[in-house]
């Protein structure tokens, strides 16, 4: 005789009491769905990218570095976005308006103790309506990235954070984010060295939320591989309420993506066997600011290769100071996400978001109708 199949638990949007509401809708109302984010890329994206997002129905977000110090040029730069960014958004005339973009900061820098001193007078002169927060130091004195949460909240902002596994999605809701970003190791750039694919993170993420935070609608968001109406449509069935999508914006013309970076982008295929997830490429750029806890995934280039092959350390730092100088993008490196091979052309930012937005309805329909197959 057949085994009786049970009935499965019925499927809801995230929350024990029904469905949890997507608050995304309530702080950019001009945002569409399905929401359609573009990731705080530092050194790539900016206020214009941003800008453009957002005033085609995504959600932009500017970033804003990771150097707190007083006087620190990444946030004088912030400023200046910012202002770009209401310039285009239309709302000069209306200066204490809020901008439905974002800003996103890196925390793992030493001068994070200065945040409330410096970044948060900028954020509260400007008002964007969320501030992104990733990648905190192994060794964050207690309480401080808490603290600064609760500063952000208390002037207003929507705080986002982006993460790379359970636990720190735990800790990131502990802390009080309003909307998890749960980043897989498909990701371009930087991310957790001990995290896993948004196929796997998203769904965990989501069960932890529905059981330990069932009374707070925190937004749950995906991010790294996705660049496009199949990949967004996945990661609403993951279980996300929104997509990230951060490599697909990098060769967008308002991004600031210098022209051989770019063609190096476009004629990239197939990013399981082009890119690494590595930490030679910090070690590389001698940057030690990101420490033990990050590191970051990149086309496989010429420095990647001699490393392997046994080049010391001191000699690729060399070559990348000389190249640095030079502008050779073969000796430099390009972060970019496992879906690299799907970035084809090089579209405007708006472009971009309207067309894959309507693809992954067209996605989403298509599944709905072949469900009555079912
Ligand atoms: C060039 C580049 C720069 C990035 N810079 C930042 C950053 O400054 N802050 C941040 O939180 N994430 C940064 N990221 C990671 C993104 O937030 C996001 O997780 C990632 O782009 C998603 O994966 P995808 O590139 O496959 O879309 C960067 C990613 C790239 C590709």
């Amino acid at each position: 005789m057949m085994a009786q199949v049970g009935k499965p638990k019925e499927i809801q949007a995230r929350g024990k009491n029904g469905p949890v509401k997507n608050m995304l809708k309530e702080w950019f109302p001009k945002a569409q769905s399905p929401f359609i984010i573009s990731a705080p890329m530092l050194g790539v994206a900016n206020g214009s990218l941003a800008a453009e997002v957002s005033k085609a129905g995504g959600i932009g977000m500017v970033p804003g570095g990771l150097d707190f110090n007083p006087g620190s040029a990444q946030l004088v730069a912030l400023g200046a976005e910012l202002t770009k960014a209401r310039e285009i958004l239309g709302l000069v005339d209306q200066p204490r308006e809020p901008l439905p973009v974002g800003v996103g900061f890196i925390l793992c820098h030493e001068s994070l103790t200065q945040f409330e001193e410096t970044a948060l007078p900028i954020l509260k002169e400007h008002l964007p309506r969320a501030v992104w927060l990733f990648a905190p130091p192994a060794d964050a004195e207690d309480g401080l990235v808490r603290g600064i949460i609760a500063a952000l909240h208390a002037s207003g902002f929507v705080v986002i954070f982006q993460v790379g596994n359970v636990a720190a999605a735990r800790q990131a809701a502990l802390d009080g984010a309003d909307v998890i970003v749960a980043q897989g190791i498909d990701a371009g750039g930087h991310q957790f060295v001990r995290g896993s694919g948004v196929v796997t993170l998203v769904p965990e993420v989501m069960s932890m939320l529905e059981d330990e935070f069932s009374d707070r609608e925190i937004v749950l968001v995906a991010a790294g591989g996705i660049v496009d109406g199949r990949s967004v449509a996945a990661a609403l069935a993951l279980g996300a309420e929104a997509a990230v999508m951060g490599t697909k914006f990098i060769v967008a013309p308002e991004a600031w993506t210098p022209d051989a970076r770019r063609k190096l982008i476009l004629e990239t295929k197939d990013g399981g066997v082009s890119t690494a997830k590595s930490s030679f490429y910090d070690q590389f750029q001698n940057s030690t600011v990101w420490g033990e806890l990050y590191d970051g995934r990149a086309i496989i280039g010429d420095p990647y290769l001699d490393h392997v092959a046994g080049l010391p350390l001191e000699e690729s730092q060399r070559r990348f100071l000389e190249a640095r100088d030079t502008g050779d993008v073969s000796q430099l490196i390009t972060w970019v996400g496992a879906g690299v091979g799907l970035v084809k052309d090089a579209k405007p930012a708006a472009d971009i978001v309207n067309e894959v937005r309507e693809e992954a309805k067209q996605r989403v329909r298509y599944l709905a109708r072949a469900s009555s197959d079912f």
